[in-house]
């Protein structure tokens, strides 16, 4: 069994992972610690309440059970799986078939004869209409997975009113509704009307279970049975690391160090929390963490209603490339950041460097070593160098990339979020100010019923004239 660990020095925060000069002190980790403790309790009761229902998906067999079921019907059917979504219907998507499979198919490899993923998250007609033309011809071996938990999404809609409307041409309305599989509500949204009125296969979100919180659902884990990524690993991960993250000591649950560290940070000057993987594999994760902590975490009202505008802002970036990108600001711009480093000991493979060429002695320093030595080295090397800039940085050390760890490290960030919101004193669990977006889309795109909104968009936006260069 694989371990993900948290690499904190909190028992000497002045000294090595932490930062150098500029730590936490013994004194203010005490202060967290009294301030989290009650949240400890507080936050494994809302678990043992049902407040918290992303909590218990792990545990949940029927889901995994359902989606088994549905997967073992259209695997052999299937060499293109087609994920119409957005946000938290999307995401963890991408991020576990990055995580869990191959950068690029070989014959050679079990995972590969599974299908070829697309998830279309967006309305770009080129980038859509592209899609169309290439995956036509291949209708019958393609599987589409719609999903939208309100099923209300302006975007995924017209995805599918599209898809929808090509499957029934090309292959009838029987073939049709062999193609799809809708994940939407049990009961309510207009994508639940559609599915039962077409007689869809269908999946579900759980209730209460938010896009962002829902990637150990039906949600993220239909996509993955189907590309044979283990989702029972994956769960059982997840199933770890609750109970570390339910630990009722603050310095054994790294779920409240972690968010105890965001915001001990946050409230002295570094509004801006970067993740940053050292894997390929881990890139999509920072994206996935980056919606989870920004929808979260970024609100205009505390619990009591005050009007307060508080939320890190969370940023991905990846090493090494970024490096050569990023880390020049990083080091020399404000000192408003916290650097969160995605590390893994072992790679799944491993790549030697070659002989330095007879005319290039000066690369014999890279001559025979491992390119897996060269990216850790580069990791430790900007860790370095932010700290002597009194940058604070943290590492998460994932022994291997494999499904158990990835799903340790989901359920460990989404409780960090839920210990965050603790901390900040706000409700991490909805995201008023995206509805605000969607219905105004509504109303720009015609919708009855959104007539006033539309005339006060159009007063206040637009491009005025007198301004044009
Ligand atoms: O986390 C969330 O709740 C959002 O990002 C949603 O996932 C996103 O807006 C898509 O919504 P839906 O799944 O209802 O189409």
């Amino acid at each position: 069994m694989t371990k993900l660990q948290i690499q904190i020095d909190y028992k000497n925060v002045t000294s090595a992972v932490i930062g150098v000069n500029d730590g936490i002190t013994p004194k203010q980790l005490k202060s967290l610690e009294k301030k989290i403790n009650p949240l400890i309790s507080q936050i494994n009761r809302q678990r043992k309440d049902g407040k918290t229902p992303f909590r218990d998906l792990p545990y949940n067999k029927r889901i995994s059970m359902r989606v088994n079921a549905v997967a073992k019907t259209l695997r052999s059917k299937c060499d293109y799986l087609v994920v119409l979504g957005i946000g938290g219907s999307a995401l963890g998507n991408i991020a576990l078939d990055t995580a869990l499979r191959p950068f690029l198919p070989n014959p050679g490899d079990k995972q590969s004869k599974r299908p070829q993923l697309f998830v279309l998250d967006n309305v770009d007609p080129v980038q859509f209409g592209s899609f169309l033309d290439y995956i036509k011809p291949v209708l019958k071996r393609t599987v589409f997975n719609v999903i939208s938990k309100s099923g209300r999404t302006s975007e995924t809609a017209a995805q599918f009113m599209i898809v929808r409307e090509m499957l029934i041409e090309a292959l009838g309305k029987a073939g049709y509704r062999r193609r799809v599989v809708a994940t939407t509500d049990a009961n309510s949204g207009t994508l639940r009307t559609i599915a039962d009125s077409d007689n869809l296969q269908t999946l579900e979100v759980p209730d209460g279970v938010g896009g962002r919180f829902s990637v150990l659902s039906a949600v993220g884990l239909f996509s993955a049975a189907m590309c044979g990524i283990n989702i029972r690993q994956l769960l059982a991960g997840a199933m770890d690391m609750d109970k570390r993250v339910s630990c009722k000591d603050f310095r054994k649950n790294p779920a409240a160090i972690d968010a105890a560290i965001n915001y001990h940070y946050y409230t002295h000057g570094k509004p801006i929390s970067i993740m940053m993987p050292y894997s390929f594999a881990l890139k999509d994760m920072a994206d996935w963490y980056r919606q989870l902590w920004a929808e979260s975490l970024g609100k205009n009202r505390d619990l009591t209603g005050n009007e307060i505008e508080i939320g890190p802002t969370p940023v991905k970036a990846l090493g090494t490339t970024d490096q050569h990108s990023q880390v020049q600001l990083y080091r020399e711009g404000p000192n408003d950041k916290l650097f969160t480093f995605l590390q893994v000991n072992n790679f799944s493979e491993d790549v030697e460097i070659g002989p330095e060429p007879d005319c290039a002695p000066e690369l014999g320093f890279l001559a025979g070593k491992k390119m897996s030595t060269l990216l850790n080295s580069e990791k430790l090397a900007t860790e370095y160098a932010l700290l002597e800039s009194k940058r604070p940085c943290l590492t998460v050390l994932f022994d291997k990339v494999n499904a158990y760890t990835v799903g340790q490290f989901i359920y460990l960030f989404e409780v960090t979020t839920s210990f965050a919101g603790a901390l900040f004193n706000i409700n991490p669990y909805d995201q008023p100010a995206v509805e605000l977006g969607k219905e105004a889309t509504f109303a720009l795109m015609g919708k009855e019923g959104y007539e006033n909104l539309r005339k006060e968009i159009r007063s206040k936006t637009g491009i005025d004239n007198k301004y044009l260069v």
